[in-house]
C-alpha cells in the first residue's frame, strides 16, 4: 500500500508590513488594544499587482526546491484559498500551475477558509493512498487584504496576506506516513464568519461587481468561544484515536488567528510553551496560509528535524475544522 509523506515546506510573505500603529491611523484602535486582545503586532500586505496566485507560486517554488521531487513529477495541485484571483474561474491552482511551468497536472481550488490547508492535506493523502496520484503540491494562499473592509475595526486588525506550500508524496515506508487527519464542518454557524454578498445566494443581482461586495464580516466574540471549544475537542479526539498524548508532539501548529485563542487551547491541552508554534504576532491571521507559513518558520529557524511529529489544528469560516498528525519526512537522497 502507498502511504502519503509530508516531504517539504515553503512559504512566501509579501514585503509590505502593515503595523498596528499604521492601522490606528485608519480606524479607531490602538497598538495596545490590538496587542492585548489578539497578540498581533503587524501583518503583511501584498502589492496591488501581486495576486494570490503569485504568492502561492512563490511558496510552491520553495517547497518544490526543498522536496527533491521534479516539477514534472507533480501530478496534482490543490490550492486552499478564500481570496482567489478570480471569482468562480479559472481556479487559482490552475494559474499557479501555469506560472510554475507545469502542464497537464490536475489542479483545483478548495474553499474551507482557515481550515483549508488541513483539508488540502487530507485530499492529497486520500489521492496518494488510493494510488490515483503520486506527488501532490498543496498550497494555502491568501490575499485577504482584497476582501477586508479597512473601515471595520472588528476585522481589519486581524487579517494579513501570505502563502505556504508543501509537497506530499507516495512512500512505501509507514514510518514516514501522515498518521491521521480529521476534518469536519457545521453550517449552522455559517453566519459567524462570512462574505455575505456577491455570490449567487446574496441579495445583490450583480455578482461581485460592487466594490466591497466580497468583504468579510465576523461576529468576533462568538467566533472566539466556538474556536477555543472546537480546536481543543479536535486535538483531544485525534490524539485519543491514535493512542498518543500531547507529550508525543514535538511541534503543535495551531491556526494563527489570535494569541488568546492559541493560549487557551494550549493550556487546555497542557502543551508546553516550547511545543507551540507562534507566528501570529508578525503575520496576523492569513487563513488557509497560516499553518504552512508557521511550519515554514520552524523549518527556516532550523528547528524542524526529520521524523519529528507535528500536530496541526485549524478552525475557520463555514464553520470548518480539522487536525492532522504529521511526521516531517523529507526525502533522503
Ligand atoms: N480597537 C478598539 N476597540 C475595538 C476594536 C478595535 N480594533 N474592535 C472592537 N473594539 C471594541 C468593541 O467595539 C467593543 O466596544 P464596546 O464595549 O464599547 O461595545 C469592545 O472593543 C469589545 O468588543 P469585543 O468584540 O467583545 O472584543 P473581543 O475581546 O471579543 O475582541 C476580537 C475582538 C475580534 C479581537 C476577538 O473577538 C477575536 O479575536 N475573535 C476571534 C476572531 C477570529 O479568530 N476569527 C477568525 C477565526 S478563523
Amino acid at each position: 500500500m502507498a502511504y502519503a509523506a509530508f516531504r517539504s515546506i515553503g512559504a512566501y510573505t509579501p514585503e509590505k508590513i502593515l503595523s498596528n500603529e499604521e492601522l490606528s491611523t485608519m480606524v479607531e484602535t490602538s497598538d495596545e488594544w490590538i496587542t492585548k486582545r489578539t497578540g498581533i503586532k503587524e501583518r503583511r500586505i501584498a502589492a496591488e499587482n501581486e495576486f494570490t496566485s503569485d504568492l502561492g507560486m512563490k511558496a510552491a517554488r520553495k517547497a518544490l526546491d526543498r522536496s527533491g521531487i521534479a516539477l514534472s513529477d507533480i501530478d496534482m495541485i490543490v490550492c486552499a484559498t478564500i481570496s482567489p484571483d478570480y471569482f468562480c474561474m479559472p481556479s487559482t491552482a490552475t494559474i499557479i500551475s501555469t506560472k510554475l511551468g507545469l502542464k497537464n497536472a490536475t489542479a483545483f481550488d478548495i474553499s474551507a477558509a482557515c481550515t483549508g490547508f488541513v483539508y488540502a492535506l487530507s485530499i492529497a493523502k486520500a489521492f496518494i493512498e488510493s494510488g490515483m496520484k503520486k506527488n501532490v503540491l498543496i498550497i494555502g494562499a491568501e490575499k485577504l487584504s482584497a476582501i477586508t473592509d479597512y473601515s471595520d475595526r472588528g476585522t481589519c486588525i486581524l487579517f494579513g496576506d501570505g502563502a505556504g506550500s508543501a509537497v506530499i508524496s507516495a512512500t512505501e515506508d509507514k514510518n514516514e506516513a501522515i498518521i491521521d487527519i480529521h476534518t469536519g464542518a457545521d453550517g449552522e454557524y455559517a453566519d459567524l464568519l462570512m462574505t455575505p454578498n456577491g455570490g449567487s445566494g446574496s441579495a445583490h443581482d450583480s455578482l461581485g461587481a460592487e466594490a466591497g461586495s466580497c468583504f468579510m464580516q465576523m461576529k468576533g466574540n462568538e467566533t472566539f468561544k466556538v474556536a477555543v471549544r472546537t480546536l481543543t475537542k479536535d486535538v483531544k479526539e485525534i490524539l485519543a484515536d491514535n493512542n498518543l498524548t500531547g507529550e508525543d508532539i514535538v511541534h503543535f501548529v495551531p491556526h494563527q488567528a489570535n494569541l488568546r485563542i492559541i493560549k487557551a487551547v494550549g493550556d487546555a491541552l497542557k502543551m508546553k510553551e516550547e511545543q507551540v508554534v507562534l507566528t501570529v504576532a508578525k503575520y496576523g491571521n492569513t487563513s488557509g496560509a497560516s499553518i504552512p507559513m508557521a511550519i515554514n518558520d520552524v523549518y527556516e529557524a532550523g528547528d524542524l528535524k526529520a521524523g519529528e511529529l507535528m500536530l496541526l489544528d485549524a478552525f475557520g469560516g463555514g464553520l470548518t475544522w480539522g487536525s492532522a498528525l504529521v511526521p516531517f519526512s523529507p526525502k533522503v537522497s
